[in-house]
């Protein structure tokens, strides 16, 4: 408990800091000096205020990714691919633009909670125990309960909340089921499942395309939404090494 609460203030201590870094460095303390009320400003002052406010948007999305890089290496490439995925999917599926950016968040930060989780647990090369498995099952909270006090940031992170959450209900952390899930989150949970799949670790290879197809559709209805993975399917082998290269990898490096 009280080792959770450290790790906990320290997280909020490091997302203020990379928060006052980045808007110092946008100079967002200066957007109100000129224009006391919003009524007076221009069309062109408004749209560059929209454009600081996406580039710190932006620059805290990159330095939340750069912390997963420095947890492991390995989490920010994936990341990286499940944005790529997930725009993919998120259009296919019409999803609207404002949803479109709470999925790239949630894709590429939906492990971060895994940054308030020990180390002994995730980098455990046997199987979890029970106690550590529960432990292990906190970090999409973690990322929550992080990702909630940016402001902007708050959609995203109830899509992070809910990225295990099981089709049929049996998932984590609420048993959520069907379209009480968040879109978002039933997206990043087909994509998260097909990456990791594929990749290879230090302790295993990754499978090959057409049995990562295959357990995809085989759990489609019970773990993961059925149109999801229809959709996900109908266009992932042909967009592979474009997904692989955007993350700055190769599919052969990768498999
Ligand atoms: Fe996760």
């Amino acid at each position: 408990m009280g080792e959770r609460f450290r790790l906990s203030f320290r997280f909020r201590l490091l997302f203020l800091a990379l928060l006052v870094a980045a808007m110092s460095n946008h100079q967002i303390p200066a957007l109100t000096e000129a224009s006391p009320s919003l009524g007076a400003l221009d069309p062109l002052r408004i749209k560059r205020l929209e454009e600081q406010a996406s580039a710190l948007r932006n620059s805290v999305i990159c330095a939340f990714n750069q912390l997963l890089d420095l947890k492991d290496l390995n989490t920010g490439v994936h990341s990286t691919r499940l944005a790529e995925w997930g725009m993919r999917v998120g259009q296919e599926l019409g999803l609207e633009e404002a949803e479109l950016q709470n999925l790239e968040v949630a894709a590429l930060l939906h492990d971060i909670g895994k940054v308030g989780i020990p180390d002994a647990i995730l980098r455990k090369p046997t199987r979890l125990d029970p106690e550590e498995y529960a432990l292990m099952k906190r970090h999409s909270e973690y990322g929550w309960a992080v990702l909630r006090m940016l402001p902007g940031f708050e959609r995203a992170a109830l899509d992070i909340l809910h990225h295990h959450e099981s089709f049929d209900g049996k998932g984590y952390p609420a048993g959520l089921k069907d379209s009480e899930i968040p879109v978002v989150s039933r997206i990043v949970c087909v994509i998260d499942a097909f990456d990791a799949m594929v990749s290879s670790r230090p302790y295993r290879k990754g499978l090959p395309y057409e049995e990562a197809v295959r357990r995809l559709t085989e759990a489609s209805g019970t773990q993961f939404d059925p149109v999801v993975v229809r959709t996900f399917v109908s266009f992932a082998e042909a967009e592979m090494s474009t997904v692989f290269a955007a993350a700055g990898t190769s599919v052969s490096s990768a498999l």
